[in-house]
């Protein structure tokens, strides 16, 4: 079989380590042509593509980004601009052209979404779930996160220590666009005094009076960590709003730090190395068995398949009853809410 791999969407730590177990696998193990297709779905309209190698594969494990370049262009959303009319029938006679049996797609909500349909034209395609922001529906967990946590989380560490020095209110924004995973789980692991996460609708008087009452207990600095997405006026910068209203209405001295790209860059965790190998492998195992508009998924630690369909459009956000920001809870760490 000849299998044609691409990436696209925000970048993550661990694409690569995703791309070799494809590659390797179907090369290794099943004897299949590997051909790698440029900057996402871009490069099945401009036929950017060349062959994977197993030699070209080696080396690329422990790289950041992805070696395959991605964009955000999505073929069945007519752009501004715009010089090709039915990117979705270039995009079909294109896979024809280069021969392809099936079409790996490494990507996050947007890009299974896009998978789903082309699913839905006739091609063979599998997806693979990737994102620092964890919030692809259907499984447990994408590869990109546990990496993006372990950044965020070294840079709460290290804002305790100043913000005990100049005894400060330190506010810290970390991505997660409309999902809290990240702030939720750095904000734990970092101990966070107050967590904002998109998902819970936040009271700025709950906020500052805990930030008040805190200081009157003696404690010397708080932590309060934002997740990007959480409601703001006006589209103002949350870290920035968030820091503007708590000194506004504590009289604290506080600061703010936007964490930023430094969350999607540089090399992946082992875990997500791990994870993103396992995911490879098995993607590679469904094209060989036919199983095709399926993602690969986890699920209690156990990887497996569920159907494109069923996770196209949707967006995995952090329930009510999460039992993380329950355990949190139960320890003082403020999720901004009157409860
Ligand atoms: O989806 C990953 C992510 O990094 C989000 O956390 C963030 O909101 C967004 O991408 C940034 O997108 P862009 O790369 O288009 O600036």
């Amino acid at each position: 079989m000849k299998i044609g791999i691409l990436s696209a969407g925000g970048d993550c730590p661990g694409i690569n380590a995703a791309i070799r177990g494809v590659g390797k696998t179907a090369i290794v193990q099943y004897g299949m042509e590997v051909i790698g297709i440029s900057n996402g779905f871009s490069g099945l309209i401009d036929m950017n593509t060349e062959e994977l190698t197993e030699d070209k594969l080696s080396g690329i494990l422990t790289l950041g980004g992805t070696i395959l370049g991605t964009s955000r262009m999505k073929p069945f959303k007519p752009q501004a601009g715009d010089t090709v009319e039915d990117k979705p029938q270039v995009i079909k006679e294109n896979y024809q052209k280069l021969g392809l049996d099936a079409l790996v797609c490494i990507g996050g909500n947007g890009t299974q979404r896009t998978a789903n349909l082309l699913a839905k034209e006739g091609l063979n395609i599998v997806g693979l779930p990737k994102t620092i922001d964890n919030d692809v529906w259907g499984t447990d967990v994408t590869f990109g996160f546990d990496s993006a946590v372990n950044i965020a989380t070294d840079a709460i560490d290290r804002l305790h220590t100043t913000a005990n020095s100049h005894k400060r209110v330190m506010v810290i924004e970390v991505m997660g666009h409309n999902a809290g995973w990240i702030a939720l789980h750095s904000g734990v692991a970092g101990g966070g005094d107050i967590v904002l996460l998109p998902e819970i609708e936040y009271d700025m008087e709950v906020v500052a009076n805990t930030l008040i009452t805190r200081a009157e207990r003696g404690k010397p600095y708080s932590i309060v960590v934002v997740g990007e997405g959480i409601k703001v006026p006006n589209k103002k910068n949350a870290a920035r709003y968030i820091a503007k209203q708590i000194q506004e209405r504590t009289d604290l001295e506080t600061r703010e730090t936007i964490l930023g790209y430094v969350q999607r860059g540089g090399t992946p965790s082992p875990a997500d190395r791990v994870l993103a190998t396992r995911y490879g492998a098995y993607a590679a195992k469904l094209i060989n068995n036919k199983e095709f508009g399926t993602m690969v998924c986890v699920r209690n630690n156990e990887i497996s398949s569920v159907p494109l369909e069923e996770v196209g459009g949707k967006t995995k956000l952090i329930q009510a009853n999460d039992r993380l920001v329950d355990k949190a809870r139960n320890m003082g760490v403020c999720f901004g809410d009157k409860i």
